[in-house]
């Protein structure tokens, strides 16, 4: 399957919507932008959540961005939305809506990096289905790797994940710990972590940044773009908000009996938009330090908050109260994990701006302005 999608893409010239990719260069021609040249970025998994607020963010600093997204977890009105919020800027945005390898057909030279976001994220679903894990995730990142070389962009930005630190033995977590995977999921993390490391040392043109997020919650403070997961939410802020504005009765707890302040698990929770800030700091560093190689940095703020202290955070930002019930713990969760955000902060100029308060604020403001997100009551469960 492999072969035959390297060799699909190889082969073939750009397929998927040719009249939204007509509609972008009628667009460019006539726009003053092209005596500027400014830095045209792929961005793989544009619509989702983070791609999405990061999209927005390299619109709005003078990149034009081409969003390739198979929208299987995604919307395009996500897209649609940033292109409003940017305003002028809009115009410099390109989507098509490609799956598998087909989006590397639109991998041409004039890319002057790449943002790696597109993958399969759900921690449980990977370990009912690892192959199809291994399959998406692994397959589609090779083969990305493969042609970017053949088209001589070799400056990658690419979504890992705290996952890599397992259970870690100590707090807060530096880019030195010991890395682990507790699941499929965070196995193509780690798998993809090392391809990267191996592609670098075999050539040295190559520039790679690996961006190890912590617990991005919160979203745009126009309430425009956010979170928006099919089915049940497995993520803590996600299934609140969901209790919040009354799709859900209550929230399951997933153990109290931890050693931490109340017993709950303590996460570092950033705002999608300082996350999304983190990827433009990555990107500049890369076209602008010539020595780097492959390089590894946490994106978190190097806060530790229980579930708890995030449902009262949420309360009082909403004023919704969120009814709780208690449960065991959850297979394969760590009982603490925050960042040390030293690197990026030394090597990147880097930093959180936004505080748990700000990320409640935020995550409800998108909530009360979309509960069913980009959907309707109709089209989720
Ligand atoms: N939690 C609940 N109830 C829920 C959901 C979560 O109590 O319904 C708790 C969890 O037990 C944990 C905390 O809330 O203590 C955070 O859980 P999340 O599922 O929101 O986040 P995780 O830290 O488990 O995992 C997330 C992403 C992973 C990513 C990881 C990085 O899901 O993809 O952060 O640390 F790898």
């Amino acid at each position: 399957m492999a072969q035959k999608a390297l060799q699909r893409c190889l082969q073939k010239g750009p397929s998927i919507n040719r009249k939204k990719a007509l509609v972008l260069r009628e667009r460019r021609s006539s726009s003053s932008i092209e005596t500027m040249t400014p830095k045209e970025i792929l961005v793989t998994g544009g619509a989702g959540y983070i791609g999405s607020h990061t999209v927005l963010q390299l619109l709005q600093e003078g990149f034009r961005v081409v969003i390739v997204d198979s929208l299987d977890n995604s919307s395009e009105i996500a897209v649609e939305r940033v292109a409003e919020l940017a305003g002028d800027a809009g115009k410099n945005l390109a989507f098509h809506q490609i799956w598998d390898s087909e989006c590397l057909n639109f991998v041409p030279h004039r890319f002057h990096a790449v943002i790696h976001f597109a993958g399969l994220k759900a921690v449980g679903e990977s370990v009912q289905k690892p192959l199809l894990y291994y399959n998406n995730n692994l397959i589609s990142t090779v083969v990305l790797l493969e042609v970017m070389a053949a088209h001589g962009c070799k400056n990658l930005v690419f979504s890992s994940s705290a996952t890599v630190y397992g259970w870690p033995e100590q707090v807060p977590c530096t880019e030195e710990f010991p890395l682990s995977a507790a699941n499929p999921y965070g196995q193509t993390k780690l798998i993809i972590e090392d391809i990267c490391r191996d592609v670098r040392k075999s050539d040295s043109e190559w520039k790679i940044i690996l961006l190890r997020y912590f617990n991005p919650v919160g979203a745009h403070p126009s309430g425009y773009i956010g979170e928006d997961p099919r089915g049940i939410p497995n993520n803590l802020m996600p299934y609140v908000q969901q209790v919040a504005v009354e799709r859900r009765n209550a929230l399951t707890v997933y153990g109290n009996d931890y050693n931490t302040k109340d017993g709950t698990g303590v996460r570092d929770y950033i705002h999608v938009v300082d996350l999304a800030d983190g990827h433009i700091a990555a990107l500049r560093k890369l076209f602008e330090d010539s020595g780097i190689g492959c390089e590894v940095y946490n994106l978190g703020t190097g806060k530790g908050t229980s579930v708890l202290e995030m449902v009262s955070a949420f309360e009082k930002a909403s004023g919704k109260k969120i009814p709780l019930v208690m449960a065991g713990r959850r297979a394969g969760d760590a009982e603490i994990v925050y960042a040390s955000t030293e690197k990026a902060e030394r090597e990147l100029s880097w930093r959180a701006k936004y505080g748990i308060n700000e990320m409640c604020r935020d995550q409800w403001n998108w909530a009360n302005k979309n509960p069913w997100g980009y959907g309707s009551p109709e089209s989720q469960s």
